[in-house]
């Protein structure tokens, strides 16, 4: 048997529990000001934030370490338009016959339209890809274990990060994003997950008034919760 290596939780922070409290409300604060933004500024972003943005994604767990992502920062100007180009074309067909009444009802407060100019407005475009298996250097194929599951939980990391960073980011889903492929040249065994549009908000931008559910629509506590929580 092999004898792999563990090493200390060196990382791990412990608090007391007034702390703890206090950076929990904290993050809420800072995650309850996040906001997808539709318009954005040309301003340019330094690369290494966004490199930043992405290790810290890259921290993200995933099934069995497998790290099943891969992301193509784009910030040439003509790569940027083919993605629009690309994408207004799926967009036009999903907005004039793919999208059922139910989805347009669902959007129509959102304001969303065919018209995807923030894919050249904006300073970079963070395409995501789901890595369905691994490739070895040989050519032999790696099973990947959730990697659907994983690569939201990186892009979950990067959404965060990059509005901690103070950007502002778009998480767009033209359907379907198989174009992403040709243009950023990734291997078949990769399906584009989404296009994370990241950049400065435009001046003066504004959101669609949307709410968020309250925890006691969307948490159920089993049995006595107090069983864990109960503590000095
Ligand atoms: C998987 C996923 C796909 C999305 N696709 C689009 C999209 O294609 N176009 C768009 O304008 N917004 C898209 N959004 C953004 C959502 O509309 C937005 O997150 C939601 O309205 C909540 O707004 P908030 O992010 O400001 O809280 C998507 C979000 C997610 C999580």
């Amino acid at each position: 048997m092999v004898d792999y290596p563990f090493v200390a939780l060196d990382g791990y922070e412990q608090y007391p529990v007034d702390e703890m409290r206090r950076r929990a409300q904290a993050f809420l604060a800072t995650m309850q000001r996040r906001r997808t933004v539709r318009e954005f500024s040309d301003r340019p972003v330094p690369l290494d934030i966004i490199e930043a943005a992405l290790a810290a994604a890259g921290t993200a767990p995933s099934g069995a370490n497998l790290q099943p992502w891969h992301f193509v920062v784009v910030g040439n100007a003509d790569t940027k338009r083919r993605i629009r180009f690309a994408a207004e074309a799926e967009e036009q067909k999903f907005y004039e016959h793919r999208a059922s009444k139910e989805w347009l009802a669902a959007l129509e407060p959102l304001g969303t339209n065919a018209d995807k100019s923030f894919l050249e407005t904006a300073p970079y475009l963070i395409a995501v890809f789901v890595q369905k298996f691994g490739l070895l250097p040989d050519g032999r194929k790696v099973k990947h274990y959730y990697p659907a599951e994983s690569t939201g939980l990186a892009t979950g990391v990067l959404i965060t990060a990059l509005h901690l960073a103070g950007l502002v980011c778009l998480t767009h889903t033209p359907s379907p994003m198989s174009f992403l492929n040709g243009i950023l040249g990734r291997p078949r065994s990769e399906r584009p997950f989404l296009l994370l549009v990241t950049g400065y908000p435009a001046e003066g931008v504004r959101v669609p008034d949307i709410r968020r559910k309250p925890l006691s629509e969307f948490v159920s506590f089993v049995g006595d919760a107090k069983v864990g929580g109960d503590v000095r």
